[in-house]
């Protein structure tokens, strides 16, 4: 594949009155190399690329995701990368990131469940990033049962307040996004979604779609293997995919995830420069329906 190819290929898509390339990056593998070099020059380059989409957290941390000091070294958090790396912000980079899970010296690895806490962790961002406020943040959803309309309503108020400008929800189903519309507008769901895994989310997908809403997956990649990383092995048609593009089987998920819906936005996650660039070209992989039809 061409490598003059940027995060504009696939298209872009507005996350409420921010537009960004469908394209664009998730923050979470940056701090596995403990040679920060790397994790700045990964970033660089996305935004080199044409990514002006990050997916972040203030969670994401290594070693051991509590902060600290190990034999590793001192603690390598995303958004303090992110910040070395690209602050100044370009003025159409949107930075996207969760909250509801946290870490903390006293409590290591919580979630959020009062308005207080919630407002510590959107200010953890804000310190951590350097900013004033935060383009788009996400109610990250860790016991999936119950309302999540009060802590909805707690983030609406922080928006409300201007410390940040766009919601979105994470890890729900239909009924969350029911139960948080009528509280505060929306402008992305973000879940656990692949070409192999989680595929109840096709309707929901389209679902957001109808009501302007991005559709945000994770693990596009990873698929069932989720936080160990890349998918060991890949099934024949996939494979097959791949040798007729010249391109690789991640590369052939991602742009699967694309071909779903004009609201897809794709965050891969890699520390990889190399990965990077791969993945950046997927965006302009065109899948026919009849291939398509081979990997459902
Ligand atoms: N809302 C949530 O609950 C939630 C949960 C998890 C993640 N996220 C967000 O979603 C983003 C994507 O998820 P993810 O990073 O966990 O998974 P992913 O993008 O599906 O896959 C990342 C894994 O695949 C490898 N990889 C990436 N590009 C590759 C390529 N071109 N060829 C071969 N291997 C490749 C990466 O390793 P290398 O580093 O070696 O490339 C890493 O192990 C995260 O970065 C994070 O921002 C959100």
């Amino acid at each position: 594949m061409p490598s003059d190819i940027t995060a504009a290929a696939a298209g872009t898509w507005k996350l409420g009155d921010l537009t960004v390339n469908r394209m664009g990056f998730g923050a979470m593998r940056i701090t596995a190399n403990p040679d920060r070099s790397v994790a700045i020059r990964v970033l660089r380059r996305a935004v080199e690329l044409g990514v002006n989409h990050l997916d972040t957290a203030a969670f994401y941390a290594t070693p051991g995701g509590t902060p600290g000091i190990s034999d590793e070294g001192p603690t390598r958090y995303a958004n303090e990368l992110i910040r070395e790396a690209l602050a100044p912000y370009p003025e159409d980079l949107v930075i996207t990131t969760k909250v509801g899970p946290g870490v903390n010296p006293e409590r290591g690895f919580y979630n959020a469940t009062t308005a207080a806490e919630l407002r510590t962790q959107v200010e953890e961002n804000l310190r951590q990033l350097g900013r004033d406020h935060l383009d788009v943040v996400n109610l990250r959803v860790m016991d999936g049962s119950g309302s999540i309309a009060e802590r909805f309503g707690w983030l609406a108020e922080l928006r409300d307040a201007g410390l940040i400008r766009h919601l979105g929800i994470s890890n729900v189903r239909p009924d969350h996004l029911d139960e948080a519309e009528p509280i505060a507008p929306l402008v992305c769901v973000q879940n656990s979604y692949s070409l192999d895994t989680h595929r109840s989310d096709d309707t929901f997908l389209r679902t957001c779609a109808d009501r302007g809403i991005a559709y945000v997956p994770f693990f596009a990649i990873a698929g069932a293997s989720g936080g160990r990383g890349a998918m060991p092995a890949s099934s024949a048609a996939v494979q097959a995919l791949a040798a007729a593009h010249n391109a690789t089987t991640q590369q052939i998920r991602l742009a699967w995830t694309l071909h779903q819906s004009p609201n897809v936005l794709a965050i891969p996650g890699t520390g990889n420069p190399a990965h990077l660039d791969e993945n950046i070209a997927a965006g302009a992989l065109t899948l026919t329906p009849e291939e398509l039809a081979t990997l459902t």
